[in-house]
């Protein structure tokens, strides 16, 4: 039986929550994997893994890359910068080079949105978007809810604020997709320039104020300042964000004392958030990369054909 009933990965909205759940469980399976002295299994031996950013990132293409070997796979990483792209090959081009060369799947990153999407209409090999444009980042949202059910075991009727730079965000898009899925109450908060109106098709509420909201929160996401999407100035100063909006120790003080605090990186400190909130107890920042590695392995496997939780023997 076919885990996940699709060739690609390309957004939460695709997923049934079933799957999103699936996609969680076998997560906890790989994740124990951590532990052990030998931390590979054969389960994508003979298969070929072909990263292909056309934006930059440390996080996910690394995380792709050691779920990949995890899983025995065999690995290519094309740096964009230093391939022929920069002599105008086209993307379809360039990603038929690498079917010819039996690529079976593409982690694509690229600043338009629905490339990927595009991509996996036209070529056999299974795609998954590590990022695309404003749209979607579903791996992303994949491990902010795993590292939540880490966390508080459901998050069925969790408040879940999500924090800053909203407009210029693909987490937040599919965080909202995934948190609501699984029950979650999900509140924008940002100034009025970076959480716009065109949120409100999402059913979530949306506030302006950071300090009426944070005591109510189970859960805050703190987004990065994406300066290099901004075109012209969406806050008067950085100071004043920082006093607005930032995740300061004051703040952190007046929130529930089981307040789980999230950032998807790069971390701007002293921006969004403060030093020594990003480093406190309640801060599971650096536990999210090492959740993203299981998920993306739990991501292959489905994809793969591995079969559910419950039905798989020890590998
Ligand atoms: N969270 C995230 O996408 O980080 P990178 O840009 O470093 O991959």
């Amino acid at each position: 039986m076919n885990g996940l009933k699709r060739k690609d990965l390309l957004d939460i909205q695709s997923l049934t929550t079933e799957e999103i759940s699936l996609i969680c469980q076998s997560a906890r399976y790989f994740k124990d994997l951590f532990t052990r002295s030998v931390k590979t299994v054969p389960i994508l031996r003979g298969k070929t893994v072909c990263t292909l950013f056309y934006e930059p990132s440390t996080r996910t293409r690394i995380s792709f890359e050691l779920a990949a070997k995890r899983l025995s796979a065999d690995m290519i990483n094309v740096a964009v910068a230093t391939s022929s792209v920069v002599k105008g090959e086209s993307l379809i081009d360039t990603v038929h080079t690498m079917e010819a060369m039996k690529a079976d799947y593409i982690v694509m990153r690229h600043a338009a949105s629905l490339a990927p999407h595009f991509l996996s209409k036209n070529i056999e090999a299974s795609v998954i978007n590590a990022g695309d444009g404003f749209h979607a980042h579903p791996t992303q949202a994949l491990l902010d809810t795993y590292s939540i059910l880490e966390k508080k075991g459901t998050l069925q009727g969790l408040r879940i604020g999500i924090v800053g730079d909203v407009k210029h965000s693909r987490v937040a898009r599919s965080d909202i997709e995934a948190f609501k899925r699984l029950g979650a109450r999900v509140v924008l908060c940002g100034p009025p320039t970076l959480v716009p109106d065109e949120f409100k098709i999402y059913d979530v509420d949306i506030s302006y104020n950071l300090d009426e909201i944070l005591p109510e929160l189970d859960v805050v996401n703190m987004l990065r300042i994406q300066r290099e999407r901004q075109k012209g100035s969406l806050f008067p100063s950085l100071r004043e964000y920082h006093q607005q909006y930032a995740l300061t120790e004051d703040r952190l003080r007046r929130c529930k004392g089981d307040i789980i605090v999230m950032h998807p990186g790069p971390i701007n400190r002293g921006i969004e958030i403060d030093h020594r909130v990003a480093d406190s107890p309640n801060s599971i920042i650096n536990e999210q990369v090492t959740n993203g590695v299981a998920i993306r392995m739990s991501i292959f496997y489905l994809l793969a054909g591995g079969t559910p939780l419950e039905e798989m023997e020890k590998v």
